[in-house]
């Protein structure tokens, strides 16, 4: 670089109040000032004054009660009209599928701080008896749907800088568990700085601004920016079946989703569960200023969390479980005027030098990440479906290490999932006093992915003893 583009470059970050960064300047070798100056340089300061300004420094006060309405849900089919319907709808997202329209989304650009594992959440060893990682499992899905439609389905999967290397070298390794490698892209979203409680940004390292991924609603943006939407459009396809990657219930490519979504031309669309109960940490679907939007629980005021309807259900009970369809088109449209999802903030513990230059890695918040959330799109679309699923068929995500949303509950719940398939083929299997399958059973997704697959399998009586597997 020019000294004269240096210059000019710093003086915007002094400028901008952020001269700081450049403590360690003197002391950077000129490759470390290389690699710092081209970080720099993806850095948007106008975005982040602005975040900084409307967050940290001038934050609006909470809002009072916001104004709700519940939105109008498909329910799980109970009558035989229902049933009907859905029927229907899954013969509409089959042909979809079967005419290789439909393309999967895996969002993986996470930092899985909770769980704590060292390297991408995908690579985390999962499945209650084969320990196969969440991609795997996925991949395996995704192989299967394959055979069974007789098409390619490809595989857009997001990461971020943090992961991305390791990503794809964990499916080079692993000989992309069978896909053919040209259908599956590996897209990166953008990284977006932290600030202290002063709004100033944090060096993680003498030659380097703490960042972290822009939040899952980067997926569109990413989508654009990488090529990939291009890449769906040349091979033909109309819709995302959009997924996050530590869900380990997800039914991925659900042909009555899709149909539901197809048929009524929806933009985006989305699956919920019914709430565990009113505190219930879920963010639900809900109409906000005749905006359809997700409010997050801590947004919900306490007499909406438990407001209830004349049946003694929860008013508002759609609760969002991240599993959407998006027409390519709509990503188009939403990215038409340049990407405007609105930002969220969050107080986080970030990793800092303190002043003799040592990583500090704090115990306690001490600064602000700034995301953005892919269901905010919802405001903008003006059709849209809302399907509801069964929770211990659908939604099991790994959030924590233990207790609630751990790898612990997902294994319980894949164990349940199997072993209630097999209940229903007339197999009897082991139950502990809670009700849960008490032997590790797993059925590989190339074996069957579902019930009906599961009964034209098995022709013979199985037995087994501690453990079951089924697989190709
Ligand atoms: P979460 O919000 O649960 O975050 O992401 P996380 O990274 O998995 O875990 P924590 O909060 O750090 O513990 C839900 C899904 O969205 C993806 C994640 O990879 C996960 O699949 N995600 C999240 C992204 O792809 N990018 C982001 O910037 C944030």
């Amino acid at each position: 670089m020019e000294k004269g583009e240096l210059e000019a470059l710093k003086k915007r970050f002094i400028d901008a109040g952020q001269g700081h960064i450049f403590r360690y300047w003197d002391e950077l070798s000129p490759e470390s000032r290389q690699k710092f100056i081209h970080q720099l340089q993806s850095i948007d300061l106008d975005l982040l004054q602005t975040l900084v300004q409307k967050f940290v420094i001038n934050p609006a006060a909470k809002q009072g009660r916001i104004s709700l309405l519940p939105p109008k849900v498909i329910s799980i089919p109970r009558t035989e009209e229902q049933k009907q319907r859905a029927k229907q709808a899954k013969l509409v997202g089959e042909k979809l599928l079967h005419s290789g329209k439909v393309a999967v989304v895996l969002v993986a650009g996470g930092q899985g701080t909770r769980l704590g594992f060292d390297g991408p959440k995908g690579i985390f060893p999962i499945t209650p008896v084969r320990k196969k990682s969440l991609f795997q499992f996925h991949a395996e899905k995704i192989l299967a749907l394959r055979r069974r439609y007789q098409v390619p389905i490809p595989w857009y999967i997001m990461t971020s800088e943090s992961n991305d290397a390791a990503t794809r070298q964990y499916f080079q390794d692993h000989d992309f568990f069978q896909l053919p490698p040209d259908d599956i892209f590996f897209f990166t979203q953008s990284m977006l700085p932290a600030v202290d409680e002063k709004g100033k940004l944090i060096l993680d390292a003498k030659d380097h601004v703490f960042t972290s991924p822009n939040g899952h609603g980067g997926t569109l943006l990413a989508l654009v920016e990488s090529g990939a939407l291009e890449d769906m459009k040349a091979r033909g396809i109309e819709e995302i079946f959009y997924f996050q990657v530590d869900n380990v219930l997800i039914k991925i490519c659900d042909p009555i989703f899709i149909g539901y979504h197809h048929q009524a031309g929806a933009e985006m669309s989305s699956k919920v569960v019914s709430k565990r109960d009113p505190e219930e940490k879920l963010g639900v679907i809900g109409y906000q200023n005749g905006k359809l939007t997700v409010i997050e629980y801590s947004d919900l005021s306490k007499e909406d969390m438990y407001a209830r309807n004349p049946d003694g259900s929860l008013k508002y009970n759609a609760g969002s479980i991240a599993i959407h369809m998006i027409q390519v088109k709509f990503v188009e449209k939403e990215l038409a005027e340049g990407f405007r999802l609105p930002y969220h903030v969050a107080h986080k513990k970030i990793p800092f030098l303190d002043e003799s230059g040592k990583l500090i890695k704090p115990t306690q918040p001490n600064g602000y990440k700034f995301e953005t959330f892919i269901f905010d799109a919802l405001r903008d679309t003006t059709t849209s479906i809302i399907m509801e699923v069964k929770r211990e068929e659908e939604f099991s995500p790994v959030k924590n290490a233990t207790g609630e949303d751990s790898p612990a509950t997902a294994q319980r719940d894949l164990c349940n999932l199997y072993g209630g398939w097999l209940e229903q083929i007339g197999v009897v299997v082991p139950r502990d006093s809670n009700g849960n399958v008490s032997i590790p059973v797993e059925i590989s997704p190339l074996f069957a992915l579902d019930v009906e697959e599961l009964s034209q399998r098995i022709t013979k009586p199985i037995t087994f003893d501690t453990f079951l597997y089924l697989g190709p």
